[in-house]
């Protein structure tokens, strides 16, 4: 493992197949105390002159709480072959189980944040925003009746990336 920190000006990645094809861990906390869950919604892009990440996460996921309780979250991003381990994350509550123990991944700290020891491309982010989406903010009413009937509304996270990490093994 060697993180070595990039330019955001020389990645070469695309967001879009980025977060809903490859998916990745959003993670918050310390080494000692932290909890991370995989998503497939976000966004990568500019806000307030600075380049920013926004994560939707619902407030009913575990991770919410340390989103609250932390000012840094992680962004990692895995090669397929940790496919299997992302789906667990995706799946199962850190209020239930220790999804590292379970999946093999390994924690690393990274700059008073969380990540893994696999990850291929991490994002370094302080949380600088938080909207709890609402109901008549939805101007297409489909996406309200199709991803909020039984499950709680997101919150959407912008945190300002401080630092782009690559893996290069
Ligand atoms: C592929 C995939 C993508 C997901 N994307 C999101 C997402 O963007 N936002 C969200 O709130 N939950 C998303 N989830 C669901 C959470 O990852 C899941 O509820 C997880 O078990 C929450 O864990 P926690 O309770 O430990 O935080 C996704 C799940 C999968 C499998």
């Amino acid at each position: 493992m060697a993180f070595v920190k990039k330019e955001i000006a020389d990645l070469q990645i695309n967001p879009f197949t980025m977060i809903s094809k490859k998916w990745f861990l959003l993670s918050a906390g310390t080494l000692e105390d932290y909890n991370t869950m995989t998503c497939s919604w976000g966004a990568v892009g500019e806000i307030w002159n600075a380049p920013s990440v926004t994560a939707y996460v619902r407030t009913n996921r575990y991770t919410h709480e340390y989103l609250e309780k932390n000012q840094l979250f992680t962004i990692s991003v895995f090669p397929e072959e940790y496919r299997k381990a992302l789906a667990f994350c995706g799946s199962h509550s850190g209020r239930d189980c220790d999804k590292a123990k379970e999946t093999g991944l390994t924690p690393v700290g990274l700059e008073n944040s969380i990540s893994f020891a696999q990850a291929e491309f991490i994002f370094v982010c302080e949380k600088v925003y938080r909207q709890p989406m609402q109901a008549d903010g939805f101007l297409d009413p489909e996406n309200l009746g199709k991803f909020y009937v039984k499950d709680p509304m997101h919150d959407l996270y912008i945190g300002r990336i401080l630092a782009v990490y690559e893996n290069e093994r």
